[in-house]
């Protein structure tokens, strides 16, 4: 199965026949348990700032929504959540915010890494403490070089569609598809743990244009992946679009977390939000289909849903998401990292 050609993969992206369906996921099923086991290991999600200077067509949080009530979480609160965090045993955070290019903000969350790490491997027996993702958008070489030596290790920069006339078509023109990929060249450069990620049922999208992004993320030799359906925001121009939506986002969303599990079996999978938001059984299918992450959201309540990217977004709390977890069969990995087994293979190190 994991010798699928390109014309297979069409093939299995464009069918709708239930048994083909069952057999991706099945098999996808398998190879996770056979390369990572039945753990899903958390990621406790802080969106510490809804401010964002970007215009993404397609994002709720652009920064002309002027109906949106912004905020951004203090030092104090951020790091008494990532704290919450570790006491509840998920060793792994994510911290999530709007892109800024401001000097100020970049100092703020190096300080602030820098401060969690310490206190969390003050606390930890193993002296591990915790594992810090970022996912705070474009920044500069250095810029990133400095959050690494900060003690972050993961970081999440999705190329929300491979194809760059598709990127270009939910981007605006300040926005470079070319500058996104320098963008991952040089987190992978400095030795994050890479994690991508696209897009799926965007207006226009075709499943030659999915199959292209597993090549992508094949050729990029990422080591997470983040993908999830496009769901559109009224305040988002793409919302608009007239361009015809040829894929069903939810089934396409599965399907493509069984054929990365299957043609990148040891890198860490995310069932996101988005697929959990449109389907009450995205949690459970996206698990089955291969995915080993979650990150409960941990963001205070009064300001969550202020965290707007797109309609309907699930508000779960992190103890019904984990009994979920369990109830499909899976084992919270808690006290673990849970760092993807590829990222040690290719570095040829010991995990
Ligand atoms: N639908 C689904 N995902 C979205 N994102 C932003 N807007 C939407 C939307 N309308 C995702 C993007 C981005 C991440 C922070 O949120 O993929 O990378
Ligand atoms: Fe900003 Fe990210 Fe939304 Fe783009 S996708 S507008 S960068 S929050």
């Amino acid at each position: 199965m994991a010798s699928l050609s390109r014309s297979d993969i069409i093939k299995i992206l464009k069918s709708s026949d239930p048994d083909i369906f069952n057999e991706l996921l099945n098999t996808a099923d398998r190879t996770r348990q056979e390369y990572c086991g039945d753990k899903v290991y958390l990621r406790g999600l802080i969106e510490f700032s809804s401010y964002c200077e970007c215009n993404c067509l397609y994002c709720g949080l652009r920064k002309n929504n002027q109906g949106l009530k912004r905020y951004h979480l203090s030092n104090e609160e951020i790091i008494a959540l990532a704290m919450q965090a570790f006491k509840l045993g998920y060793q792994s955070i994510c911290l999530q915010s709007g892109e800024t290019k401001k000097a100020e903000n970049l100092d703020f969350l190096v300080k602030i890494t820098e401060k969690i790490k310490d206190l969390s491997q003050k606390a930890d027996s193993t002296g591990l403490g915790l594992g810090i993702t970022l996912c705070i958008g474009e920044l500069n070489y250095q810029e990133y070089k400095r959050l690494w030596d900060a003690g972050a290790h993961r970081y999440l920069l999705r190329i929300e569609s491979s194809d760059p006339v598709l990127f270009r078509k939910i981007h605006p023109p300040s926005q470079s598809y070319e500058k996104r990929l320098e963008c991952l060249h040089a987190l992978k450069d400095i030795g994050f743990q890479l994690g991508t990620g696209v897009m799926i049922g965007l207006p226009g999208q075709t499943a030659e244009n999915l199959c292209s992004d597993l090549e992508f993320f094949q050729h990029e030799n990422i080591d997470m992946l983040g993908m999830g359906p496009y769901i559109p925001h009224h305040a988002a121009p793409l919302s608009r679009s007239k361009d015809k939506q040829n894929i069903d986002p939810y089934t396409a969303a599965l399907k493509m977390i069984a054929l990365s599990r299957l043609l990148m079996p040891d890198i860490n999978i995310v069932n996101s939000t988005a697929l959990q938001s449109i389907n009450p059984e995205g949690l459970n299918m996206g698990l089955r289909a291969g995915a080993n992450i979650v990150m409960p959201v941990l963001t205070p309540k009064d300001i969550r849903s202020d965290y707007y990217l797109y309609e309907k977004k699930k508000h779960q709390s992190p103890i019904s998401l984990i009994r979920e977890i369990q109830n499909a069969g899976f084992t919270p990995g808690l006290w673990e990292w849970g760092d993807p087994i590829h990222y040690f293979k290719k570095n040829k190190l010991s995990s």
